[in-house]
């Protein structure tokens, strides 16, 4: 088996999301590691063409890393809805338009699922898949997955958050991701959302806490 590397100093961040980054930074906080964004620094957004979430994880990462010369992490992350083939999938960022307004990308899977007739939870079925790549600028590349399935719920509910929090509702909890604090979303004893599983794996991999 390939061996891990140890992540250590100045990373950053491959996203312009502020919602990722707030939950990457708390993520992050106890391995002592300074996490900048991609946003922060200025880097310019690639375009994310690959036809897997792990390829246009790579993809950020590397961008990231060749132009800061910095080891860089990135989320490729997206709502997958059973009823709708796989969609928004890939393109969840996408429905939200140029605006990153996810309001009508909400009310766009609602129709969606009603225009199909699903209205059961069972029917509803969702998952949201995390990939995290870490680019380091010598070439070496780690991968980790993480995915929460749940159901889609009738209407939007709660704030908090970003993206499609207010509709999707994880198996064994009453409340949306929205209607959680982020410490809860990411799992106060075992990791919860897609991108806190990916990351409980990186950091078994990849960070440890300073002495
Ligand atoms: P990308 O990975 O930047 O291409 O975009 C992923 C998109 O998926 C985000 O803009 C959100 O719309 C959605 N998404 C990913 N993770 C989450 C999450 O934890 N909650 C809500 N929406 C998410």
């Amino acid at each position: 088996m390939a061996q891990h590397r140890l992540l250590t100093g100045k990373v950053v961040l491959a996203t312009h999301n502020k919602g990722k980054l707030v939950e990457m930074r708390e993520l992050m906080a106890p391995y002592g590691i300074e996490l900048v964004s991609a946003g922060e620094l200025g880097l310019p957004e690639p375009e994310e063409d690959g036809y897997m979430f792990s390829e246009n994880a790579a993809i950020k990462a590397v961008a990231a890393c060749k132009a800061s010369g910095l080891p860089a992490l990135s989320d490729d992350s997206g709502l997958c809805v059973d009823a709708l083939d796989g969609a928004p999938g890939l393109f969840s960022a996408n429905w939200a338009g140029p605006g990153k307004d996810f309001g009508p990308a909400m009310a766009r899977v609602l129709a969606e699922l009603a225009k199909r007739g699903a209205t059961t939870p069972e029917q509803r079925r969702a998952h949201f898949t995390s990939a995290l790549v870490i680019a380091w600028p010598d070439g070496h590349q780690e991968l980790f997955e993480g995915r929460v399935f749940g159901t889609i719920v009738d209407a939007p509910r709660g704030t908090g958050g970003f993206g499609y929090n207010p509709i999707f509702q994880p198996d064994g909890y009453p409340e949306t991701f929205a209607e959680m604090t982020t410490t809860v979303k990411s799992g106060a004893d075992e990791a919860l959302s897609h991108r806190a599983r990916a990351f409980a794996q990186l950091a078994a991999a990849c960070l440890r806490k300073p002495a």
